[in-house]
């Protein structure tokens, strides 16, 4: 019952913050609540095995390696060890604004190139151009600091593990659309279980 509620909270937020992200800020509190609480038990309730597939297959079309890769809303962390380790030259950060998502993740980290902290992906700590990649798994897409973050020739993948069903769900051609507006190109999508994801390039300048 929680659960289900949680869920339906989890899609509306979406929805209204895809729509008008100045609503961020009534979301943002309760939001972090509810993944606070969560934490503990999200892998047993969440992760299946066909849980990264989507993310994994974006990664596979990477055209080259990134040396510095951000997972952003990283949960208990799931996405930034499969980026840690496909690219094993790779220093990942996985970030989130729940203490107790990042306190989970902590306690899974499989090595010291990865690195997780507690942020808002409205408002990154991380300069202008900090990473080649960055990926987003289950996550309301953050677009401006998305781009911001992302180095000229970096790559953004945006993956979703359930596809529609996924409770933070955004279509891939709104997705496109908006990455588009702000400079990225070379737009591919990708299924994988019953999951979807979309890789762009934010192409360098002229
Ligand atoms: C649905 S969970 C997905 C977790 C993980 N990526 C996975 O798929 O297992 C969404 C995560 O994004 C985090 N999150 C949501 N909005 C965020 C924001 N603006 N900044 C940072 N983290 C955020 C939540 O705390 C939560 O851990």
């Amino acid at each position: 019952m929680i659960e289900a509620a949680r869920r339906r909270f989890a899609r509306l937020a979406t929805r209204l913050v895809v729509a008008r992200p100045g609503l961020w800020r009534v979301v943002r509190r309760p939001l972090t609540r509810v993944f606070d609480a969560i934490a503990p038990s999200w892998d047993d309730l969440r992760v299946t095995p066909q849980h990264l597939a989507p993310l994994d297959a974006a990664l596979a079309a990477l055209p080259g390696a990134p040396a510095r890769a951000l997972d952003l809303g990283t949960g208990t962390g799931g996405g930034a060890r499969l980026i840690a380790a496909r690219f094993p030259e790779a220093s990942v950060v996985g970030a989130d604004f729940s203490a107790a998502m990042i306190r989970e993740a902590r306690t899974r980290a499989t090595g010291d190139r990865e690195r997780y902290e507690v942020a808002d992906a409205t408002a990154l700590p991380y300069e202008d151009g900090a990473f080649d990649l960055v990926a987003q798994l289950n996550m309301i897409p953050v677009f401006d600091e998305v781009a911001r973050v992302t180095a000229p020739g970096g790559h953004v993948a945006m993956a979703f593990s359930r596809g529609p069903q996924t409770p933070i769900w955004v279509p891939l051609e709104r997705i496109q659309a908006e990455l588009e507006r702000r400079g990225f190109t070379h737009v591919a999508n990708f299924s994988a279980g019953a999951g979807l994801a979309l890789l762009a390039r934010r192409d360098p300048p002229a």
